[in-house]
C-alpha cells in the first residue's frame, strides 16, 4: 500500500510544478463554496489519480484542488469517501496518507452534521471539539501497511486544542458565531432512530453525521494537526418532528457555506 502512496504522491508532484501544500482541507457534503476562493487553482479528477479509491455507481468522484487562498498553499479534497458507499477503511482513509506523504501538516475536515444539542439551528456551525467513533470500525485495525504492526495512537487530544484557539480567533474576527461540541460518527445511510438520538445524546454527542473520523485517526496516526467543524444542516431524528433528507441537508449546506468559507479563509490566513 506504501509503494501505492509513493505512487500516488509523485504522480500529483509531477502536475505541482515545486508547489507544496501547507494546509489541507476535505470539503463536506454541499460545503464545497470555500474553493471559489482559491486562485490559480489545478484541479485533478480523483479518476486520473493513479491508487486513488474508484468511484462508485451511486457516489461522484470529486477532485483535488490545489491552489492559493489567503497566502496559505492550499490541497482541497473535494470529496470524501464513506462506510455507506461500501467503502473500505483503507480507501476512506487513503488520501490521508497521500496528504502526509505530501509533506502537509495541518488538515481541516468539515461535514454536514444533524444537531442533538437542543441549542443547534440549521445552518449553525460546531466546531468539532472531539468525536465519539460509532462506525465499529477502525482504521488502524490490523495495522497500516509497511508500518511493521499495530499501533496504539493517542487521541486524548484529536482535534487540535492550538487550532481550535485559532478557529475561535477567526470566528471572532469574522463575527461567526460557533459552538463547540462533539461529533458522533455513525456509518449511514439510513439516518438514525429517535432512540438512537437520545442515546447520543446521553452519551455525549452534539451532533451526528456519516463521516470524518476515520480521516481524523489517521490523520493523528500520521501526527498531523486537525481541526473539524460541521455544518449544522439539520435537527437530529426526534430533536424536531420532521423527517430527514438528503435533499435538505445538501440545501442548508449551501446556504451555510459563505459564512463557512468567510471562517476558514481566515483561519487559514492566520495559520
Ligand atoms: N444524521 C446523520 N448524518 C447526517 C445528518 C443526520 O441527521 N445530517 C447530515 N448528515
Amino acid at each position: 500500500m506504501m509503494a501505492n502512496v509513493k505512487e500516488t504522491k509523485d504522480f500529483l508532484e509531477s502536475k505541482l510544478a515545486g508547489f507544496k501544500p501547507d494546509v489541507a482541507l476535505v470539503i463536506g457534503s454541499g460545503l464545497g463554496g470555500i474553493t471559489q476562493g482559491v486562485t490559480k487553482p489545478v484541479v485533478i479528477p480523483y479518476t486520473d489519480i493513479p491508487h486513488f479509491p474508484k468511484p462508485t455507481v451511486a457516489g461522484h468522484a470529486g477532485q483535488i484542488i490545489l491552489g492559493e487562498l489567503a497566502g496559505k498553499k492550499l490541497l482541497v479534497l473535494s470529496g470524501r469517501f464513506h462506510c455507506y458507499e461500501g467503502r473500505s477503511p483503507a480507501e476512506i482513509t487513503y488520501p490521508i496518507h497521500v496528504v502526509d506523504a505530501l509533506g502537509v501538516k495541518v488538515l481541516i475536515v468539515t461535514n454536514a452534521a444533524g444537531g442533538i444539542n437542543p441549542q443547534y439551528k440549521p445552518g449553525d456551525l460546531m466546531v468539532i471539539e472531539d468525536h465519539i467513533n460509532h462506525l465499529g470500525i477502525n482504521p488502524l485495525i490490523g495495522g497500516v501497511n509497511g508500518d511493521g504492526g499495530v499501533k496504539f495512537i493517542d487521541m486524548s487530544q484529536a482535534y487540535s486544542p492550538r487550532l481550535r484557539e485559532k478557529l475561535d480567533a477567526a470566528a471572532e474576527k469574522q463575527q461567526v458565531p460557533v459552538w463547540r461540541g462533539v461529533y458522533l460518527a455513525t456509518t449511514g445511510p439510513s439516518y438514525e432512530t429517535p432512540a438512537e438520538i437520545k442515546a447520543f445524546a446521553w452519551i455525549g454527542a452534539d451532533a451526528v453525521g456519516m463521516s470524518t473520523v476515520p480521516e481524523v485517526i489517521m490523520a493523528r496516526y500520521h501526527n498531523i494537526e486537525v481541526v473539524g467543524i460541521s455544518c449544522i444542516t439539520n435537527l437530529a431524528a426526534g430533536i424536531s418532528s420532521k423527517k430527514l433528507s438528503h435533499d435538505e441537508v445538501l440545501e442548508v449546506g449551501r446556504t451555510a457555506q459563505g459564512k463557512l468559507a468567510r471562517l476558514l479563509t481566515e483561519f487559514i490566513g492566520a495559520l
